[in-house]
């Protein structure tokens, strides 16, 4: 489904990520590890056309995106759900989610993936008209989540959703993305929470400084000696 071959990228020609190559299949939950500042945010900003790559390409479904604006991969079915959350909080959830189905077109649509939505976060159709600052953090999280499925993409990017939250909100809300990922829509997460995010992918990278230094099935690299020592901590 996603090709990234050879990408490098960074910032006012400063690259921080170099010669990054992976891909997903349809279907699969990926993730990419590592910790503080290895690029991970960066490699999903370069994905969704946020940034573009200094060198490298990136293919989504056998066509080249690396060279096309951000609106566009929206449209093409890659949702990309930020750092931080950004949610609205003086906007109530319901529309806090119909922004994130900007780019459908009809209201029959609109009502369909909505539904949807509601069905895998039941919290949010509850309390529809309320404003998202009423939201805890875990709760928002799981709205940033839910927003981006409006757009019913085919991939869906997700940066660091373990941030801020307790431990056991994190498996919360990791098993949300296992559960997105059993209805179709193929999963791409960077986590600094290691062992968490490999316990649910079905394979992973680990970046370091920028650059892929291992990969395999999450159990496999859960048991490797360079990940236990390097971020389990054993
Ligand atoms: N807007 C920016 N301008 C300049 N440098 C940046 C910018 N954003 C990130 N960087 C640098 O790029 C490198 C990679 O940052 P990135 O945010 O991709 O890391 P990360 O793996 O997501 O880290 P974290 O786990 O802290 O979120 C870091 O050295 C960072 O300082
Ligand atoms: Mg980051």
């Amino acid at each position: 489904m996603l090709k990234v071959k050879n990408v490098s990228a960074g910032y006012e020609h400063i690259p921080v990520l170099f010669d990054v190559s992976f891909e997903i299949q349809g279907g699969e939950v990926v993730a990419i590890v590592g910790s503080n500042g290895a690029g991970k945010t960066t490699i999903l900003r370069t994905i969704s056309g946020i940034l573009k790559p200094m060198a490298g390409e990136i293919e989504f479904l056998g066509e080249r995106i690396d060279n096309i604006p951000a609106h566009k991969i929206v449209e093409k079915g890659i949702a990309h759900v930020p750092e931080g959350r950004h949610v609205f909080g003086k906007m109530t959830i319901l529309d806090n989610l119909l922004l994130g189905a900007y780019t459908l077109k009809s209201q029959e649509d609109i009502r369909s993936v909505l539904k949807e939505v509601y069905d895998i976060f039941p919290k949010l159709k509850d309390r529809e008209n309320q404003k998202a600052e009423t939201l805890s953090g875990g709760e928002q999280q799981m709205l940033a989540i839910a927003r981006a499925m409006m757009s019913k993409p085919k991939l869906l990017l997700v940066d660091e959703m373990s941030l801020g939250l307790m431990p056991l909100l994190v498996d919360k809300v990791l098993s949300i993305l296992k559960a997105i990922s059993e209805r179709g829509v193929t999963v791409l997460l960077v986590e600094q929470k290691v062992q968490e995010a490999l316990e649910i992918a079905d394979r992973g990278y680990v970046l370091q400084t920028g650059r892929v230094i291992a990969e395999g099935t999450g159990k496999a690299l859960l048991a490797s000696e360079r990940v236990k020592r390097a971020y389990l901590g054993m």
